[in-house]
């Protein structure tokens, strides 16, 4: 019955509003399963692919009479927020928005994100490698503070709850330390969500970003990617929510990758299933490799951004008949075809970022962009102008055939846009050549 059904194309309604959503708007349409593309809210890119909607993500009455209204088969979660608020809950719970399938976990599976703590636990109990940590609260912070004393430096201090890529701290002395914890547990430096800390072991080794798209019990890995967070090139200055991404990743070669499948992602797709947590959705898996060993940093509960422009060109198989795959359980029947070329991704920042940055500023050029995607982040239409909104504005992504001509395609149609005060890093990948 339910396979008759999706014989005929889907209305799709995707969530978000950055380049993220931009790339999985892109991919979305080029399959012959899609009829028609919703995106709430979306941006002045995403509405080249489909159908802008003035809906937040948060807004789930509002999603939920959208979906029925307009015969919405399928809603694919961008970021985090919404799941961790529950939206896949939300649609369980109502009698007409049931059946149709939420790619994204529910709130529980949404936990490995939204509590530190809770996937720390997660990871713990399922032997799956990552630092020594001890999670402390307000009541416990004596202990915590005794706890530090005895740690090496430099010590990580990480807010249990959703902080915007704020909630990490790297500190390098004792009293720093001392300092912030008493400030994250008595004086809510990342409001609620610092009412718990995970005090973590420093791991020193180099970053990647896996993926895993699970229905549950089957799971697709999709292309790894790197992303660069500093906003200064050689990795310096202040983190951002991401300047750049490469994919693949060399240092991830296929005898790190076995270490990564067989120690991180069968036990965590194992371990949710056993703990009885359905998982239908992306697993993002924050990875240091630490002399080829891996160890997990973090969980999130969707794609990266900027690694999914990355990433999204390097896939060949229809994205929508895995999603299928997914909303279905028979993820196991569905094909991966992975590009072995090479996308390089470099994010157009605005004047300030990320700091107090420029805005409404008019965008030129991106029609001379030559062999890159143009992916969009913070823009919108004013009249028939591009304008910037928001810190990130667009993020250039050129698939090649090897790393070098990736990297310098997608920078130099970088180069060929131009806004007020845009900056953008001229050195993304280059540190992996
Ligand atoms: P998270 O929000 O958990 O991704 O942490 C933000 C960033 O802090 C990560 O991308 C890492 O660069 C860094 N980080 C987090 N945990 C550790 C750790 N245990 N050791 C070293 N760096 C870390
Ligand atoms: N690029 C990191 C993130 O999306 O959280």
């Amino acid at each position: 019955m339910i396979l008759e059904y999706y014989l005929w194309p889907m209305n799709i309604l995707l969530l978000g509003s950055g380049g993220r959503e931009s790339a999985f708007a892109w991919k979305l349409t080029q399959s012959p399963k899609c009829q028609q593309l919703f995106i709430a809210p979306g941006n002045a890119g995403t509405s080249q692919y489909g159908k802008n909607v003035d809906i937040k993500a948060t807004d789930f009455e509002s999603i939920g009479r959208f979906t029925l209204e307009n015969a919405i088969d399928m809603v694919l979660v961008g970021p985090e927020e919404p799941l961790v608020k529950g939206i896949h809950d939300f649609f369980l719970a109502d009698e007409q928005l049931k059946n149709i399938p939420v790619i994204g976990p529910q709130r529980e599976g949404a936990q490995l994100e939204g509590s530190k703590d809770f996937s720390k636990e997660f990871m713990f109990r399922n032997n799956i490698p990552t630092a020594a940590s001890k999670t402390f609260t307000r009541e416990t912070l004596q202990n915590g503070l005794e706890y530090l004393a005895t740690q090496g430096l430099p010590i990580v201090l990480k807010a249990d709850g959703l902080a915007a890529g704020k909630g990490v701290l790297i500190c390098t002395s004792l009293a720093e330390a001392e300092q912030e914890l008493k400030e994250m547990l008595t004086e809510a430096k990342f409001g609620e969500a610092s009412s718990k800390v995970v005090i973590e072991q420093f791991l020193q080794g180099i970053e990647l970003s896996v993926f895993v798209l699970s229905d549950g019990t089957n799971y697709k890995i999709l292309p790894e990617a790197k992303d660069y967070k500093r906003i200064g090139e050689g990795d310096t200055g202040l983190n951002t929510g991401g300047m750049g991404s490469v994919s693949p990743v060399p240092f991830a070669g296929a005898a790190f990758m076995q270490k990564v499948t067989d120690r991180v992602i069968i036990p965590t797709v194992e371990g949710l299933k056993k703990e009885n947590i359905p998982y239908k959705g992306f697993i993002f898996i924050g990875l240091m490799n630490c002399d080829g060993e891996p160890y997990v940093i973090e969980y999130n509960c969707r794609m990266g951004d900027p690694e999914t422009e990355s990433v999204m060109p390097r896939i060949e198989s229809d994205f929508v008949d895995l999603l299928l795959g997914v909303a279905e359980g028979n993820l196991n029947e569905k094909e991966l075809v992975i590009s072995a070329k090479t996308a390089a991704t470099v994010v157009c920042v605005a004047g300030g970022y990320p700091g107090e940055y420029l805005k409404n500023r008019v965008i030129t050029g991106t029609e001379n962009v030559r062999d890159s995607h143009v992916f969009h982040a913070g823009t919108s239409m004013q009249g028939d102008d591009m304008i910037t909104t928001g810190g990130r504005v667009l993020a250039i992504t050129s698939l090649q055939d090897n790393m070098f001509d990736a990297l310098q395609q997608a920078t130099a149609d970088a180069s060929r846009i131009y806004y007020d005060g845009m900056y953008f890093r001229k050195d993304i990948g280059f540190d992996l050549l």
